[in-house]
C-alpha cells in the first residue's frame, strides 16, 4: 500500500512500507496547507528546485529528524550549508536507490534559485516506492516532448502542475498526460496564490475524456491510498 497526501501547492508526502518521504516541503509558509511541519516525521526529503515555495520547510525537518535532503548538486549544497545534516547532491539523469525507494531526477524546464542564489538545473522526480510503484512529481515545469520518455518507465502516478503563470496550464497537462500514459493524475501547483487559480475538476474531465488516465482531485490534507 503506498499513501500520498496532498498538502498543497506542491508538497506531497509518500508513505509506505514503514517510511515517510516528503516532496517539496512546503508547509509552514504554504497559504492553503492544513498541516503544519510537526505534523510530519520523515525519513527522507526530496527537492525538485530551489524555489521558495518547494524548499519550504526541508532544511527546518532535516534538522529535527536527521533525515537526508536530496536534491541536484547546487541544492544539496545549499541546503547542507544551512545545516541539513544529510544532504545527497544528484544531477538530471541520475538514478540512486536509497532504503526508502529510489529517486532518479528528470529534466524540467522552468529555473531554480534561492534569494537570488543560483540552485542548479531545476528537475523532475521518479520516485519508485519500496513496492516498485512509480510516481512521477514533475517540479514546476513547462510542457516538453521528452515526458514521453518519462512515460516509458511505465509511470502509476503523476503529479503535474495546473496552475500556468510560471508552469504548464491545464491544457499542457493534459498534453503532457498523453504523453506520460500514468495510470493516475494528482494536479498540483494551482489555487495557492492567486495568479494560479485554476478549476481542477474542468481539468479531469478533459484529461478523462481524452485518455485512459484517472484523474484524482485532492484538496490540501487529504490522502489517496494506491
Ligand atoms: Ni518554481
Ligand atoms: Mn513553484
Amino acid at each position: 500500500m503506498t499513501r500520498i497526501t496532498f498538502i498543497g501547492h506542491s508538497a506531497i508526502e509518500i508513505q509506505g512500507g514503514g517510511f515517510s518521504v516528503l516532496i517539496d516541503p512546503f508547509i509552514s509558509q504554504n497559504p492553503v496547507a492544513v498541516h503544519k511541519p510537526e505534523d510530519f516525521k520523515p525519513d527522507a526529503i526530496i527537492l525538485s528546485h530551489g524555489h521558495a515555495d518547494h524548499v519550504g520547510d526541508a532544511v527546518a525537518l532535516a534538522k529535527k529528524h536527521n533525515c537526508p535532503v536530496v536534491a541536484v548538486f547546487e541544492l544539496a549544497g545549499y541546503c547542507g550549508s544551512q545545516g541539513a545534516p544529510k544532504p545527497v547532491g544528484m544531477n538530471t539523469g541520475g538514478v540512486t536507490k536509497f532504503e526508502f525507494g529510489t529517486v532518479h531526477f528528470t529534466q524540467a524546464f522552468h529555473s531554480s534559485s534561492f534569494n537570488g542564489q543560483y540552485m542548479g538545473q531545476p528537475c523532475g522526480i521518479v520516485f519508485t516506492t519500496l513496492d516498485g510503484m512509480k510516481i512521477y512529481h514533475s517540479g514546476d515545469t513547462a510542457l516538453f516532448g521528452d515526458m514521453a520518455l518519462i512515460g516509458k518507465h511505465g509511470l502509476d502516478v503523476a503529479l503535474l502542475p495546473i496552475g500556468s503563470h510560471f508552469t504548464m496550464d491545464p491544457e499542457a497537462a493534459v498534453i503532457a498526460v498523453e504523453l506520460l500514459k500514468p495510470k493516475f493524475v494528482i494536479p498540483v501547483h494551482y489555487n495557492t496564490f492567486p495568479p494560479i487559480k485554476q478549476d481542477a475538476q474542468v481539468f479531469k474531465r478533459a484529461v478523462e475524456g481524452r485518455t485512459s488516465s484517472r484523474v484524482i482531485v485532492l484538496s490540501p490534507g487529504e490522502s489517496h491510498e494506491f
